[in-house]
């Protein structure tokens, strides 16, 4: 029988510390059998790659910066995440949609209507592929993880573990007032849909932050 494909983003501010506990969930998936697609976003295909350079590098109006992250979506998900699904994989995803809603959406203050036109063009799912029950329902049916972790970390300390770290990115050099903009912006999201959401204590040491993340995977069944 063909496994279900499972759609899990992980989310948090940068220096809240997502890569180890990514790279050590994949390998627990492995273990259980399950066939990866480890991606990210900005990014995930070749186009999405390069967009992703510019959007980390270059300064640019917050509008067109909206653009070329959802245009990056569209080619992952078109080329990589959903053939994945399909096929039955279980696809660990850096970051996702609900980046764009805390950093430009809460960090940079930039329309969020506008950013939920984009998703509902970027994620329909379309009608073909939807169940009566999902086309019957008022609301377009948006393409979302099944889960999304969300590593907590006050700003602080992010900007702690972050010092002395590589050379800080677009996003990475902003002030600690725009990465309490960027926390806001997850609590809202998590607000909006609790169901999709776990939310990880990340100021925990490493190996506790790991049994959390595990126990959820655990007790969904998953692992
Ligand atoms: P990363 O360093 O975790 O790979 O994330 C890349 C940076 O891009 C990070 O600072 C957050 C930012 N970003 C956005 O501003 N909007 C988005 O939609 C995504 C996916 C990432």
């Amino acid at each position: 029988m063909s496994e279900q494909g499972l759609f899990i983003s992980f989310e948090g501010i940068d220096g809240a510390g997502k890569s180890t506990h990514i790279a050590a969930l994949a390998e627990a998936f492995r273990a259980a059998g399950r066939t990866l697609t480890l991606t990210r976003e900005p990014g995930g295909t070749p186009l999405a790659e390069k967009l992703r350079v510019m959007v980390l590098n270059d300064a640019m109006d917050p509008l067109t910066e909206a653009l070329i992250i959802f245009a990056a979506r569209r080619d992952h998900l078109q080329s990589v995440i959903t053939p994945a699904l399909q096929r039955g994989e279980v696809v660990l995803c850096d970051r996702f949609t609900d980046a764009t809603f805390a950093y430009q959406g809460a960090g940079r203050g930039f329309d969020t209507h506008v950013l939920h036109t984009l998703e509902q063009w970027v994620q329909a799912v379309p009608n073909s592929n939807a169940s009566a029950a999902q086309t019957a329902k008022a609301e377009p049916l948006l393409q979302q993880p099944d889960l999304t972790v969300w590593f907590d970390l006050a700003p602080e300390e992010a900007a702690q573990r972050l010092a002395g770290a590589r050379l800080p990115d677009k996003f990475e050099s902003q002030p600690v007032a725009f990465f309490k903009r960027v926390a806001d912006g997850y609590a809202s999201r998590m607000q909006a849909d609790p169901q999709r959401f776990a939310r990880i204590n990340a100021a925990q040491a490493r190996e506790a932050v790991w049994l959390d993340v595990r126990q959820v995977f655990v007790s969904k069944g998953w692992l």
